[in-house]
């Protein structure tokens, strides 16, 4: 067996395109290994969301030089969103490129191979029409792991101004359902009991199927009828496609844990239009009210973006407003970093130090909420799927239905197991308990 090593930056979009890579490879004679040393293939799947991406990607690539020198068959391929942004400027640039594949071609990957063993040099940043997540082989049991990803939806017809997802993901497809459920029920065989449905906006997911059209509140209910699959998650949304019948499910079906991660990207109607956002503070404030009224424990995560052009102190204080009516349970924060070819990159920008200050103000009230958030769970109990042993004898760690990291001293514990746990402390980045 040759030796693959892919190193995956980003979103969980790309661990899951990572997978199904690995896996598509296998059946061409690789298997994967956690050294670059010892590969004869080095694949990074990349990421182009935040700033000086491709940079980054160069400087790492620059790094295998001595690798390709001392063994000249190595080969190097790029695979993911820069792959796609940058294309054939990746060899210009670097020579020791052998492979550029977009994150729709990924089917393709055993021809490009081929063509790059016999010592070509092999291009594809197509967005072909036929799915290819029909063309990868099916998803081979990797035993011994309770949680998966596993990609329903993909792409982005929404276009707001600071993102390049549209243009690197390329336009809204969903899988079709029986696709999905019966990926869903092969990793359910082999150990998983929790799967998290990924898309760049997952909620609009229409797949065509049996019966007619499947909304993703539809193929949320086929998933909880597998016995065995005890948790389903989602991420991420788009206020807009928060449909009724997914509102509903929140309160109706009892796997579906939770936890939502619902991106704002700024509090002040004015900003939100100039991002192209669709929807107003007042709207979002509305649908978190909905949404809770069906779970009103729910768990809320979400996005937002300090900084963007023309984002006056008042606008930025408009953010802080939305935060505090809010109050997320958990959320990230970034500075606008504009992004080549998208709308917003071509306006005036604001200058850095306004970005990082608001920024740092804004993380300050966000940590606090998450804080208060972990806290409150202290003397409740929540249900935890371990996931990995802990770092003291005997520990064990996993997630609650809120996402939070648990960490019990149990020994009795395995990998995979579902148990129920009193919350005794709140840490910094985790909670701890005990067994009820
Ligand atoms: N600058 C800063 N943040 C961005 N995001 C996306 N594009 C940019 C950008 N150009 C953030 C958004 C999105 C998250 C994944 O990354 O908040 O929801
Ligand atoms: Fe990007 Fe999300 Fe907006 Fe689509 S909805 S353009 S993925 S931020």
């Amino acid at each position: 067996m040759k030796k693959l090593y892919i190193k995956t930056y980003g979103c969980q979009m790309n661990v899951y395109d990572s997978e199904r890579m690995a896996e598509a490879l296998a059946r061409a004679g690789y298997e994967e290994t956690s050294s670059p040393e010892q590969a004869d293939m080095i694949l990074l799947n990349t990421c182009h969301i935040r700033e000086k991406a491709a940079e980054k990607i160069y400087s790492e690539l620059g790094r295998y030089k001595g690798l390709k020198a001392a063994r000249p068959d190595l080969r190097i391929g790029v695979a993911g969103c820069v792959a796609q942004a940058e294309g054939e400027e990746i060899m210009d640039r670097q020579p020791l490129v052998d492979l550029v594949v977009g994150p729709q071609a990924y089917h393709r990957l055993p021809d490009l191979m081929a063509r790059v063993e016999a010592g070509e040099k092999a291009l594809d940043t197509d967005f072909p029409a036929e799915d290819k997540f029909d063309h990868l082989p099916a998803r081979a049991p990797r035993a011994q792991r309770p949680t998966a990803f596993l990609t329903v939806q993909e792409g982005c017809d929404k276009f707001c101004a600071f993102c390049v997802v549209p243009y690197t993901r390329g336009a809204e497809v969903s899988r079709p359902p029986e696709r999905i459920l019966a990926e869903a029920r092969a990793l359910v065989a082999s150990g998983v009991r929790e799967i998290t449905l990924l898309g760049q906006n997952v909620n609009a997911y229409h797949g065509e199927g049996q019966g007619g059209d499947w909304s993703l509140a539809r193929l949320i209910r086929a998933l909880a009828e597998i016995e065995g699959l005890d948790r389903i998650r989602y991420t991420t949304s788009h206020p807009n496609d928060m449909s009724d019948d997914l509102i509903a499910a929140h309160g109706e079906c009892e796997k579906l844990m939770p936890y939502l991660h619902l991106p704002v990207q700024s509090g002040s109607d004015r900003i939100l239009k100039r991002m192209n956002r669709g929807h107003t503070a007042e709207s979002y404030i509305r649908l978190i009210e909905r949404i809770r009224a069906a779970r009103p424990d729910l768990l809320l995560s979400g996005d937002s973006i300090t900084g963007f052009p023309e984002e006056t102190e008042e606008d930025f204080e408009a953010t802080l407003d939305l935060v505090r009516a809010v109050n997320y349970g958990q959320a990230y924060s970034f500075k606008y970093s504009p992004r080549p070819g998208t709308p917003a990159a071509e306006r005036d920008q604001l200058p850095e130090e306004v970005k990082s200050e608001r920024l740092a103000r804004l993380q300050a009230l966000l940590s606090k909420q998450q804080r208060a958030a972990q806290e409150a769970m202290v003397g409740r109990e929540v249900s935890v799927l371990f996931e990995r042993e802990g770092r003291e004898p005997g520990q064990m760690a996993g997630k609650s239905e809120y996402l939070h990291a648990v960490h019990v001293v149990a020994p009795d514990l395995a990998k995979g197991d579902l148990a129920r746990v009193r919350i005794t402390e709140s840490l910094p980045n985790s909670l701890s308990g005990e067994l009820v």
